[in-house]
């Protein structure tokens, strides 16, 4: 098959919403595929999982380039060089400019561990535990030139629970994140997203089966 849509994931971390899209591809869930896989840090463990499946891994190390726009350049040739349609940022350290947006409107996803727009920027789930709200999650949202500012294409929602820390909080949300991802993803690679201002209109439309979560339970 030659017509499966080309991904390309950038990470600096872990990876483990690499995995989750990566699982979802091979159990055969989500039809696509990871055309390469790229981070800014050598010992990402997100390359290593992409060599277990023999998708390309690429280490490109920004610290080579004297700027964002000179390092988005170099990113975005290898993406061309792999056929990138879909670019998914999956804690990917860096912030990209226009130099990579321009080239793929609508076309680079990210996921962020917050309802957005609460909670832009680093450390989230710390900002919503000092907040104190009592529901958080995650948003997997098309990116633009702000920090976490992009249309939004799917949230969960999770309960902020007493005693929480951190670690639990963003353990609670990642199984969300792992959930989401890939079927953001697998919309897009369906072409149910379109993107109308602020608004992605997703077609059909979808009919939710699940009841409005309250934390605590009235
Ligand atoms: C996730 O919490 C994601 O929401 C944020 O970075 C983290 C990446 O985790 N953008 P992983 O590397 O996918 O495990």
């Amino acid at each position: 098959m030659n017509n499966l849509l080309n991904i390309g994931v950038l990470a600096s971390g872990n990876g483990s919403n690499l995995q989750a899209i990566i699982d979802r591809i091979e159990n055969g869930e989500l039809t696509a595929k990871i055309a390469c896989v790229i981070s800014n840090n050598a010992g990402a463990f997100a390359l290593e999982r992409a060599r277990r499946y023999g998708i390309p891994a690429l280490h490109l190390d920004h610290r080579l380039f004297p700027g964002r726009a000179g390092y988005d350049a170099a990113l975005l040739e290898a993406l061309r060089e792999y056929e990138v349609e879909l670019v998914a940022l999956a804690g990917f350290m860096r912030i990209i400019t226009p130099v990579l947006i321009d080239a793929y409107p609508h076309a680079i996803m990210n996921i962020h561990p917050a309802l957005l727009p609460a909670f832009p920027g680093l450390h989230a789930q710390k900002q919503a535990l000092d907040y104190g709200v009592k529901i958080s999650g995650c948003t997997v949202h098309f990116v633009d030139p702000g920090t976490d500012t992009g249309p939004v294409i799917i949230q969960s929602a999770v309960p902020v629970l007493e005693g929480d820390t951190e670690e639990t909080l963003s353990a609670r949300i990642q199984v969300e994140e792992h959930r989401v991802y890939p079927k953001a993803i697998g919309l897009f690679a369906k072409g149910c997203l379109k993107v109308e201002g602020r608004t992605v209109i997703i077609s059909p439309p979808p009919v939710l089966t699940t009841a409005a979560l309250i934390n605590p339970p009235a």
